[in-house]
């Protein structure tokens, strides 16, 4: 084993094909090589306004989508942060050595509190805290995260540093990024500048696993591209960015390079590549769907699995939180 894993996705609901290439994809091959945990992470999910009677079912999707993509329960620990306490409890004694300063540069927060600062929640504020909290309460060595997350992974990484100053011991190791380099980042069908998102109020500009085939027709149908022809070269595709989010998706469902998908289509009309590309789609994600929709049936075998996942999860995380406790003279 090459060292540990840990990452996790919100369970915020419309889980879709911009998660499943820009995080989920990735995770299934790194099961292998690496020990892995895979949390769903509800503390985080109610950072921002939420719906509590829709919480735990997305938490069930989140976990499901994990396990209909690939990742196999039996080799890795799937589990809901919010059923291993050592999270928040870490959580907090991190929020003590974490300067302001340090908190004050995180972009996510600037985005996602808009110009309503005032009124955002100290929870989303703290959010990359517990973050760091969740990476170092099982000592991960690395953690694969798409691009936005970087400078929280950094954040978590000047904390354990901190943490090692102020106790004077190497008790953690600084994790490590893994960023993937390829299908990173998947845009809306509706606006090729903005990322495909589940926040995205248009549902028409995303694709999500739950969808139907005939979601998928239809939506793809309606994906926005331009008047001009197939482009010869991806490169030149180059500010035609609705076109471009189009190849780059045929050429992630059927594992091949942008370029040979432009070869292939190069100078056609939209037609026959938006034919090709639902096929694609379809081809892909059904399978997943529908071992989704079978899990997602059965919620009391879900359930059993990430009880099953808190336990180990919580046998790894409560020896790091008494042993913190230890180094800070707290009661135990
Ligand atoms: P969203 O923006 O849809 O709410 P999250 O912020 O919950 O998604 O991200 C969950 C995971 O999926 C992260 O690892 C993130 O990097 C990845 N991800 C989200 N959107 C995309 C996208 N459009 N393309 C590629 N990866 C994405
Ligand atoms: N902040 C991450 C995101 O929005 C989710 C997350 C929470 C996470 N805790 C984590 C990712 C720990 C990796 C490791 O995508």
């Amino acid at each position: 084993m090459k060292g540990r894993i840990l990452s996790g996705i919100q369970p915020t609901g419309n889980f879709h094909i911009g998660n499943y290439f820009g995080a989920l994809n990735q995770w299934v091959q790194l099961q292998n090589d690496y020990e892995c945990l895979f949390c769903v992470v509800d503390l985080h999910a109610i950072t921002t306004n939420y719906d509590p009677r829709k919480l735990l079912q997305h938490t069930r999707e989140v976990a499901a989508a994990y396990i209909a993509a690939g990742i196999d329960e039996k080799k890795c620990i799937i589990f809901p942060q919010s059923a291993v306490a050592s999270h928040a409890e870490l959580g907090w004694i991190f929020s003590c050595m974490t300067p302001l300063g340090w908190l004050n540069r995180m972009t996510q927060f600037k985005e996602k509190a808009g110009k309503n600062k005032e009124k955002a929640s100290l929870g989303l504020y703290s959010y990359p805290v517990l973050m760091a909290a969740d990476i170092l309460a099982y000592k991960a060595t690395h953690v694969p995260v798409g691009e936005d997350q970087k400078q929280h992974l950094e954040l978590c990484r000047d904390i354990a540093g901190a943490f090692n100053r102020f106790v004077k011991d190497e008790y953690f190791t600084l994790p490590e990024p893994l960023i993937q380099k390829h299908g990173a980042r998947i845009m809306s069908l509706r606006d090729g500048t903005a990322k495909m998102s589940k926040s995205d109020p248009s549902e028409g500009s995303r694709i999500n696993l739950k969808d139907s085939d005939e979601e998928i027709m239809q939506k793809i149908r309606k994906a926005k591209t331009d008047m001009n022809l197939f482009p010869d070269t991806f490169e030149d595709a180059k500010g035609r960015f609705e076109v471009k989010n189009l190849i780059t998706i045929y050429a992630l469902m059927t594992n091949q390079d942008p370029q040979s998908v432009c070869s292939q289509f190069s100078g056609g009309n939209f037609a026959p590549f938006k034919k090709a590309l639902t096929d694609a789609i379809v081809e892909r994600i059904a399978p997943i769907r529908n071992e989704f929709n079978r899990l997602m049936q059965d919620k009391e075998a879900l359930d059993i699995i990430l009880e099953n996942g808190a336990h180990k999860a919580r046998e790894i995380a409560d020896v790091t939180k008494t042993q913190v406790f230890e180094y800070l003279g707290l009661y135990r």
